[in-house]
């Protein structure tokens, strides 16, 4: 049976292929599993527009949820560009709000990976008070 960085990097590695980044030319690829196991991937979207740009792990998590799904366990990034791409500061307060007990799993290019809980990555997260 393989082990979930498995599933997870072989996943962003075929995601990642997808990329839209004519102007980084970085390419980026994530995916989420869900706590039912269902696997969604995405990847970097960018646009002439340089702010409307959408990262990896925004894509992988809006397709999760437009869905159904809410619950998550894991999710991976993977760059052609970088060993082990941290994710950026929109993405960490993303990935928390949806999921504040995640591992993320920050790939190189062989698979191998760095885990890291979410709070360790957003130890001050914003919220909305009630
Ligand atoms: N990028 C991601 O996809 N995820 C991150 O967490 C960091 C940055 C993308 C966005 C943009 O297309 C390119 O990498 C350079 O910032």
């Amino acid at each position: 049976m393989k082990k979930i960085h498995q599933i997870l990097f072989e996943h962003c590695r075929g995601v990642m292929q997808n990329s839209y980044s004519p102007y980084s030319k970085i390419k980026v690829g994530a995916t989420v599993i869900t706590k039912e196991g269902v696997i969604f991937a995405g990847c970097n979207v960018e646009n002439s527009s340089y702010g409307a740009t959408i990262c990896a792990e925004r894509v992988a998590l809006t397709k999760a949820i437009s869905e159904g799904f809410r619950d998550f366990i894991a999710i991976g990034v993977l760059s052609n560009r970088f060993d082990y791409i941290p994710p950026c500061g929109i993405c960490r307060q993303f990935i928390e709000e949806l999921s504040p007990d995640i591992d993320v799993y920050l790939f190189n290019s062989k698979g191998d990976y760095k885990k890291y809980n979410i709070k360790k990555l957003l130890p001050y997260e914003f919220r909305i008070g009630e």
